[in-house]
């Protein structure tokens, strides 16, 4: 049994349907990405669990138990949102603080609560500064270090590091996923971000326009998407149509060499995109441009150029 089972969630705004009937089981301990376009009701969805917003019908439920109907104080779970929420007028410190007082009224313990979420957070040497005196990643820390003091049965992340710099979001995603790991605390977090989803999650809810697309997880998603949507979602894509069928394969799937055989097809290469790590090569074959990932040092060693003639295989491709 899941532990935390969504059936059939309906939500309308303005007489328009955001949440067509939204089933998902969850189990305890996983970390779920709700990845979608922006629009597509991931916020919408998250704030009906945490009971920020009222379903039209379906229901919630938590260790088998009904919640749907239970204000957000009485389901105990924590939200971090993309703004980070904290009290400027109050030291880190006290923002932690502030929401346990009523959890732990022992003002020792709520001492070792707070010194426990700082050290798990890396935030304890700068626990009496103000929020307007740290970074937007250390206030980020803050926040999640707020939401699990309050040991939630589910962490609920919108959006968490959508406002940060590059470097910063790439290292917060790892602490996240480490703490997350660490407490067991089945967490969901919402993402437009591909990537983010991939590198996190457990399993991965595709949304779009008010439907679960596609739950799996990343390696599921990524290999065999469900439909053309969700392989064109998440990472690059070629798509090949030939008799109303839709033939799709990886960029980095593609074999290609330089002398074909009877099971090769002939391409040449139009375009050369230079991508850091790797190169995406864009090569005609049969009148259509297909994209090729390979490798940099690969591809330099290869010295080839615009024009030049390259051998691809298709094989590793999925029918759609
Ligand atoms: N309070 C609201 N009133 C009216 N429409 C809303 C409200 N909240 C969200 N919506 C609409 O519902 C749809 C889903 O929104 P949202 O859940 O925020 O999407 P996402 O988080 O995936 O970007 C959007 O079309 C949005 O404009
Ligand atoms: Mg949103």
């Amino acid at each position: 049994m899941a532990y935390l089972s969504i059936q059939n969630i309906r939500k309308k705004f303005n007489k328009i349907e955001v949440l067509k009937g939204i089933n998902l089981d969850i189990n305890k301990g996983e970390f779920v990405c709700f990845l979608g376009p922006s629009g597509c009701g991931k916020t919408t969805l998250l704030r009906i669990i945490a009971g920020l917003e009222e379903n039209d019908s379906g229901v919630i439920l938590i260790n088998e138990k009904n919640i749907t109907h239970l204000q957000p104080s009485e389901r105990n779970l924590s939200m971090v949102f993309q703004s980070y929420a904290l009290f400027p007028n109050m030291t880190i410190y006290e923002n932690i603080e502030y929401g346990l007082k009523k959890k732990i009224k022992d003002k020792k313990l709520r001492n070792k609560k707070i010194e426990e979420v700082l050290l798990l957070v890396n935030l304890e040497h700068i626990s009496d500064k103000y929020p307007d005196e740290i970074s937007g990643g250390q206030q980020q820390r803050v926040s999640l270090a707020r939401a699990i003091a309050l040991e939630p049965n589910i962490l609920l992340l919108d959006e968490p590091l959508s406002a940060l710099d590059a470097k910063v979001r790439e290292n917060l995603r790892k602490e996240i996923k480490e703490i997350q790991k660490k407490l067991k605390i089945t967490t969901i977090m919402v993402t437009h971000d591909q990537e983010e989803a991939l590198t996190m999650a457990d399993r991965i809810a595709v949304i779009n326009g008010g439907e679960v697309i596609q739950f799996g997880t990343p390696k599921e998603i990524y290999d065999s998407p469900k439909d053309i949507f969700v392989a064109d979602f998440i990472g690059k894509i070629n798509f090949i149509t030939s008799n109303e069928e839709v033939f799709a394969i990886r960029p980095e799937k593609i074999e290609f060499s330089l002398e074909g055989d009877k099971n090769s097809l002939k391409g040449k290469i139009k375009t050369i995109e230079f991508r850091g790590a790797f190169y995406r090569i864009g090569v005609e074959v049969l009148e259509e441009i297909l994209y090729i990932d390979i490798i940099s040092q690969k591809w330099e060693r290869l010295t080839l150029k615009l024009k030049d003639t390259l051998y691809i295989k298709l094989n590793n491709g999925m029918k759609l």
